[in-house]
């Protein structure tokens, strides 16, 4: 994993705005979540337009070059603009690259899952580079009737490219995992009606809060635990935590159970609330533009969501080429 771009739009929906919009408050939101303000998308940008923002940033920060030789694009989304085509095929032609691309849905975790497929694809000497992108219009497919989650989630993407790096760099692990007996708890509708037992689709994104909140705590602590051993390493060795942005209740329990410092955990639920996956990009991003992460540094990264599915992975953070 080398280069990276993310970007978020630049309308931001404070809760203070919220109070004026729905029933609820500030000193709610910010107890239960610790969200103080998410950015959304204008009324005519959609996941596509907000990839292609993280890709321009990528190639803003890292130089004309840095998109030569991707042979795949891979766009992890819950919000993609059409059933079909691919978001990916839209950024293929956007940037031009002679690359195979395709959509990945695994809900929050999708981007993990992305770079653990990418992964693959690279070691199998499938692909050279893969760029993965998570991005995300949440906003569109909340009902902002429900003050239990129109307040949590906000838009952006980030854009990360995988490629081979020298040991001991790299994506030392990945664990994917999946429990669709929870497929009640947080669903959208598309094209069905109901989910297999009967239980009708929801017309707006629909989630079981509580459910949820115990499930991700429970996950959050043995994926990780599962990533790290994975990996040949211990608690101790993780030098920065990069967990998905939903809730910090959530995080600050994964914190304790892995009994890290907070120095060591990186928080940007307060700015952007939930941006599903493009919430680890974009985190990783404000880590590494606020020098926290160095070559080198064994990064814990970890997500949970819709499926319900969760994942996580360690990486040796690698010099850019
Ligand atoms: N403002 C004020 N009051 C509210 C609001 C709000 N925005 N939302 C709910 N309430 C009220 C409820 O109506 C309820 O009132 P009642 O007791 O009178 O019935 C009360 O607050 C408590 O509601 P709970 O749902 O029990 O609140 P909880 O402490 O569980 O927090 C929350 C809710 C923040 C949603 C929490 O459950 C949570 O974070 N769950 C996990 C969500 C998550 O992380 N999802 C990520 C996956 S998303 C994906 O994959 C797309």
């Amino acid at each position: 994993m080398t280069y990276i771009g993310a970007y978020a739009p630049p309308n931001v929906v404070t809760n203070q705005d919220l109070e004026r919009m729905m029933d609820t408050s500030d000193e709610w939101i910010t107890t239960r979540t610790g969200i103080k303000r998410r950015h959304v998308a204008g009324q005519d940008e959609f996941t596509s337009d907000l990839a292609f923002r993280a890709v321009e940033d990528l190639l803003a920060r890292h130089g004309d070059d840095a998109l030569a030789g991707v042979d795949m694009v891979i766009v992890a989304t819950n919000t993609p603009d059409a059933l079909f085509p691919a978001t990916a095929a839209l950024v293929q032609d956007r940037f031009k690259l002679d690359a195979g691309a395709f959509d990945l849905l695994a809900a929050c975790p999708g981007w993990l899952y992305a770079i653990g497929v990418a992964r693959g694809l690279v070691e199998a000497g499938q692909c050279r580079r893969v760029l993965t992108i998570g991005s995300e219009a949440l906003t569109k497919i909340v009902d902002w009737q429900d003050r239990s989650t129109a307040v949590l989630f906000g838009d952006g993407a980030g854009a990360v490219i995988v490629e081979p790096v020298a040991e001991p760099y790299g994506i030392r692990s990945v664990i994917m995992g999946a429990d669709g007996s929870g497929a009640g708890q947080l669903h959208k509708r598309a094209v069905g009606k109901n989910l297999p037992g009967g239980e009708p689709l929801a017309e707006s994104l629909y989630m079981n809060g509580r459910e949820v909140f115990k499930f991700a705590v429970r996950v959050m602590a043995t994926a990780t635990t599962e990533a790290i051993e994975k990996a040949g390493l211990t608690p101790a060795d993780v030098n920065l935590f990069v967990p998905h942005q939903a809730n910090l209740r959530i995080i600050e329990a994964a914190r304790e159970r892995l009994d890290l410092e907070r120095e060591r955990v990186v928080v940007t639920v307060d700015e952007y609330g939930n941006n599903s996956t493009a919430s680890i990009p974009i985190a990783l991003k404000h880590a590494l533009d606020n020098g926290r992460v160095e070559e080198g540094d064994n990064l814990l990264l970890v997500s949970f969501g819709a499926g319900l599915t969760w994942a996580s992975s360690v990486i040796t953070w690698a010099p850019a080429a």
